[in-house]
């Protein structure tokens, strides 16, 4: 199946049902790992917002959740500077933090994020991301879960953009070559 989204071509890589399987299957290891805390889960908006709506209905803890916002593409596909747009409402110490990204490319904003909550001093810090880029990255960064490790290329759907379009598709989708 292709989509054509801001006059690219993207084609079809993870469906709907495959999403919602790995996503209860994250729920459940959390739910298990995290036995009984009570959990501060904390999305990096706007890419995590529907992972993160989907995943906190299959963990089973108390959970509160607040929101970040970092902007990293700027526009199109080209990586920008981070502008750190919006910060927590919530304060970290002593907390568990379980933080949530749709995907990690260079890692630059999720080593940046990281940094900001671990000099708040939580009680743990972990870090889960719906997709990993198979790639060597700038910054040395190893989410503690991951969904789905995928080829280094521009994807799109779930949550994720291309030039702000997209967010809305059910399925991923991988630009063509
Ligand atoms: P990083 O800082 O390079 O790891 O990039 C992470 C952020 O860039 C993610 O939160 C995404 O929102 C965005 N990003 C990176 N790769 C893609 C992609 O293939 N499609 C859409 N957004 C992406
Ligand atoms: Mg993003």
């Amino acid at each position: 199946m292709i989509k054509e989204i801001n006059g690219r071509k993207f084609e079809l890589l993870v469906t709907s049902e495959d999403i919602t399987k790995k996503v209860e299957e994250l729920g459940k290891q959390i739910t298990q790992d995290y036995n009984e805390k009570n959990i501060l889960i904390i999305g990096i908006l706007k890419g995590s917002f529907i992972f993160l709506a989907d995943l906190i209905r299959g963990i089973e803890n108390r959970t509160e959740i607040d929101f970040i916002r970092v902007s990293s593409y700027k526009s199109k596909m080209a990586p920008g500077d981070l502008e750190h747009v919006m910060d927590l409402g919530t304060q970290l110490k002593n907390r568990h933090v379980l933080l949530v990204e749709d995907l990690l490319d260079t890692g630059g904003t999720l080593t940046y994020i990281k940094d900001l909550i671990l000099s708040r001093k939580p009680a743990s810090f972990k870090i889960c991301a719906l997709i990993t880029k198979n790639k060597s990255r700038e910054k040395n960064i190893d989410p503690d879960y991951v969904g789905f490790e995928i080829e280094d290329k521009f994807i799109v759907g779930y949550g994720t953009d291309f030039a702000e379009e997209g967010r809305n598709l059910p399925d991923i989708y991988v630009i063509e070559d």
